[in-house]
């Protein structure tokens, strides 16, 4: 099973993401946590990105699409796996169909998780996340056992540089202006699914079982 999911940032595409890839034992391929890891480590990939992601704006396509196609080729995503934060532009998943075409291949599943942007200002100043790990906490609806400190690995919790009010607000410029056309897109291919956002955590997921089945 092929999966995509979109969504405007802070719509949950990550939490919804990692349930996924557990239930249905796929990989979670986010290239938001593969460009945070880079900059962690200090790589000169991560020094690219960094310039971006700090202004709110999408790393360039050059650097994100082969990252990609290579990772989907890995052994561990025969059975499938799950993309969360890519494709992001139009010329993204026109090079993701290319590569998948070549293999024979293609998407299964494109599920829009959709939240309004008010929603999403206020999630995002709660949004917390682990500095050794990379997982995401938030202060009211998903709040670590100890305050400030990851449940999983104990390292401290953060707000993310890309969460400040300002960038929020240009993040969601970018992703109406860049990213929502895929919607389209997708409809258009007739693998689009939607799925109401504003739910619950558990709901959201139950919404989107229904759609992958059991
Ligand atoms: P990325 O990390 O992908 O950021 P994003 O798409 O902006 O998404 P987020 O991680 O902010 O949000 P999410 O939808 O995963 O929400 P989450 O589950 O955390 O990318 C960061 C940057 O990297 C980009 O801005 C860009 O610069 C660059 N980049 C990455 N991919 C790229 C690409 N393909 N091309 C170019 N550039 C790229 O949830 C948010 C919060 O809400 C959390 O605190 C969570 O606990 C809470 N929450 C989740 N669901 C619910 C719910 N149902 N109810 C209440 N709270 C909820
Ligand atoms: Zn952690």
């Amino acid at each position: 099973m092929k999966i995509i999911m979109l969504g405007a940032p802070g719509a949950g595409k990550g939490t919804q993401a990692k349930k996924i890839a557990e239930k249905y034992q796929i990989p979670h391929i986010s290239t938001g946590d593969i460009f945070r890891a880079n900059i962690k480590n200090g790589t000169e990939l991560g020094k690219k990105a960094k310039t971006y992601m700090d202004q709110g704006l999408l790393v360039p396509d050059e650097l994100v699409c082969d990252l990609v196609v290579d990772r989907v080729q890995q052994d561990d995503c025969k059975k499938g796996y799950i993309l969360d934060g890519f494709p992001r532009t139009i010329p993204q998943a026109e090079s993701l169909d290319a590569a998948l075409s070549r293999l024979g291949e293609a998407v299964d599943y494109a599920i829009n998780v959709e939240v309004p942007d008010e929603n999403i200002v206020k999630r995002m100043g709660g949004r917390r996340a682990c500095v050794g790990c990379g997982a995401t906490y938030h202060l009211v609806y998903a709040a670590p056992k100890k305050e400030g400190i990851c449940d999983n690995c104990g390292a401290e919790l953060i707000l993310r540089d890309d969460d400040k009010p300002e960038t929020v607000q240009k993040r969601l410029g970018v992703y109406h202006e860049q990213t929502q056309p895929l919607i389209d897109y997708y409809t258009k291919k007739g693998i689009l699914k939607e799925v109401d956002g504003t739910m619950d955590m558990g709901d959201v997921f139950k919404a989107i079982v229904e759609i992958l089945g059991a």
